[in-house]
């Protein structure tokens, strides 16, 4: 697919399958998701990686939020945000970048987080799905998922939506054929992709007005 890989983060297999389309937060999960969740690194042992024999510290902002901590050097980022985080919007699908459901931004751009080492996250800013409301109010994208059913289970729609708001800010949803095909990467056992095109569409006129 198209979706932009993370280079630093060695990410490129995340999107080199070709698929047809989508993912996302569920109703409920989504709600879970949609607001605004308070950082707190969890205080747990780090083991350490076994090349060097020591965590590795970093800081980084996650949702605006600026976080020091130390990491294993080995764990992903997916695992970082899910199990020291708590941010359990991001979902972990496949674990091997061939889902989508695990996406997030790094640096603005959609990156597999179960394929980027949370140590290489150092000095940047991730955005997960937890980060895209303001406030009380839903991102464009997030109410355009909901207005146009675009989800079932709701398992793949955080990693749905945070690829979608990358398809309208990086000017690939120009049409039908582009959002496909950006979209690729993110599969729905649902067979949601009806809806969540027509979602796309609708949030890349909002967010372009
Ligand atoms: S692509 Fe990361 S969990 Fe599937
Ligand atoms: S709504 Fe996409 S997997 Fe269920």
């Amino acid at each position: 697919m198209d979706k932009e890989t993370d280079p630093d983060c060695n990410n490129d297999a995340a999107f080199t399958v070709k698929r047809r389309t989508v993912l996302g937060v569920g109703a409920g999960a989504t709600a879970a998701g949609l607001l605004p969740v308070r950082l707190e690194a969890q205080e747990q042992p780090v083991a350490a990686a076994p090349e060097n024999g020591t965590p590795t510290h970093i800081s980084f902002q996650v949702n605006g939020e600026q976080i020091a901590m130390d990491v294993d050097a080995r764990a992903s980022l997916l695992d970082l945000l899910r199990e020291r985080l708590a941010l359990t919007g991001t979902k972990k699908g496949c674990d091997h970048g061939q889902c989508g459901a695990c996406t997030v931004h790094l640096d603005g751009r959609p990156v597999s987080s179960c394929l980027t080492l949370a140590a290489k996250v150092d000095g940047r800013e991730v955005t997960t799905i937890e980060g895209l409301a303001r406030g009380g109010d839903l991102h464009p994208m997030q109410q355009a998922f909901i207005d146009n059913d675009a989800l079932q289970c709701g398992y793949c729609t955080p990693g749905q939506i945070m690829s979608a708001v990358a398809c309208v800010t990086q000017g690939h949803a120009t049409d039908p054929d582009a959002i496909r095909e950006f979209m690729s990467g993110n599969i729905c056992r649902c067979g949601a992709y009806v809806g969540i095109l027509a979602a796309v569409l609708q949030a890349a006129e909002t967010m372009e007005g």
